[in-house]
């Protein structure tokens, strides 16, 4: 505990990652796309709503435990896909997962990762996988099959990167997947010492040069490199059609991310999706796409029967119970347990899920709530006006 003193809440492990890791590290996990509007809204969406607590309900004992697809979790709240995470916390996929496992909520493995799935999934056998497509049917079937074969449960499928977000901000860091060696970058490095020698080159030494392991059936790129370019396939023509092919291939449970629009959700639910998670993927796709608070209600509304969940600006247990309030049944959060894992690895993880859930179980006895079933629409009110619809 005396190691994380300074962390008093998720933000604070933000500011520490933000010196800890090289510039163009720290700007890939900071950074979203073009103007950073959806970014941004992620954010100013909460700040729009306020708390009408309850008074004098006896909260002496509550609990903000949560069932979700047949499991109880002791929290409302999952780590989302990552990725690269080996590349700013030292074995960053298997770190998450333990803490996550330990702390017993979800983590999602995102599918551009430096460590096998095999791997991820040997450690912890709870995590959930996510896939971005690849671009044709036998090189999608095969990743499945791995999937499947790796013993992966739940497979988290994300819709919303036809092609690659704009990331001037990456360019601007000096990121890129491969990293290109240059002066630059071996000064960042150099100047990182304990990143460097923590977990670069730690990770070089135990294990190899990383390289994308998971976004096919087969190895891709290494992280650096001079000359290898990345394999991005092209998914600009993949349609519902896949999906449906997904479905009957993929016999575990089934959850599509990226969605946000109402309809979007209704087909997706027709095509046997099992679960939603309504994001625009951390503000790092298209610029400007609403946040996914604003649009939660009426994708509630419109698949009453499975659990929608939400990710996008969550970083307060306050932000946790307003998405609950608003409908979704679970979130997730990136960003700041990345930091935290760059930061403090496992331990560093644990300390911030352990501060995020003392925030809710604190803010519940404060809105007059014993247990999350009974939070709703009526314990907010719109500040100012907002475009939630
Ligand atoms: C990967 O999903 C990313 O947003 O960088």
């Amino acid at each position: 505990m005396g190691r994380f003193r300074g962390q008093l809440c998720l933000d604070d492990f933000e500011r520490a990652a933000r010196k800890h890791l090289p510039r163009p590290v720290f700007g890939y996990i900071a950074g979203a796309a073009e103007t950073n509007s959806s970014l941004n809204d992620n954010r100013a969406a909460f700040a729009e709503l306020g708390f009408v607590p309850r008074v004098l309900v006896d909260v002496s004992t509550r609990s903000q435990e949560t069932s979700l697809f047949g499991r109880t979790y002791a929290a409302p709240f999952g780590i989302a896909p990552m990725g690269i995470t080996a590349l700013y916390a030292y074995r960053g996929d298997i770190v998450l997962a333990r803490a996550a496992a330990a702390a017993n909520i979800p983590m999602i493995m995102s599918g551009s990762s430096l460590i096998r799935l095999e791997d991820v999934a040997k450690e912890c056998k709870t995590t959930w996988f996510q896939a971005y497509l690849p671009g044709d049917v036998p090189r999608i079937t095969a990743l499945i099959e791995r999937v499947a074969r790796a013993g992966f449960e739940t497979l988290v499928i994300t819709v919303d990167s036809q092609v690659a977000g704009n990331r001037e901000n990456n360019v601007r860091a000096g990121f890129s997947t491969p990293l290109r060696p240059s002066l630059r970058l071996a000064w960042d490095g150099i100047t990182h010492p304990r990143w460097l020698f923590g977990t670069f080159l730690r990770t070089l030494l135990q294990h190899g040069m990383p390289h994308f392991e998971n976004n096919y059936a087969t190895r891709g790129a290494p992280i650096l490199s001079a000359s290898v370019v990345r394999d991005y396939s092209d998914r600009g023509h993949l349609t519902w059609t896949h999906f449906e092919l997904i479905r009957r291939v993929w016999k575990g449970r089934l959850v599509i991310k990226g969605v946000l629009d109402k309809k979007d959700a209704r087909i997706a639910r027709e095509a046997g999706a099992q679960g939603i998670i309504v994001s625009n993927h951390g503000g790092r796709q298209l610029d400007g796409a609403v946040s996914a608070l604003r649009v939660l209600p009426e994708i509630v509304a419109a698949c009453p029967d499975i659990p929608i969940m939400m990710d996008g600006g969550v970083r307060r247990g306050t932000d946790v119970l307003k998405a609950l309030a608003l409908g979704a049944k679970f979130v997730f959060l990136g960003r700041p347990l990345g930091y935290a894992a760059a930061v403090g690895g496992e331990a560093g993880a644990r300390h911030a899920i352990r501060l995020l859930s003392d925030e809710v179980y604190r803010d519940m006895a404060m809105l007059g709530l014993t247990g999350l079933e009974d939070l709703g629409p009526q314990w907010l009110v719109r500040l100012k006006s907002s475009s939630l619809r």
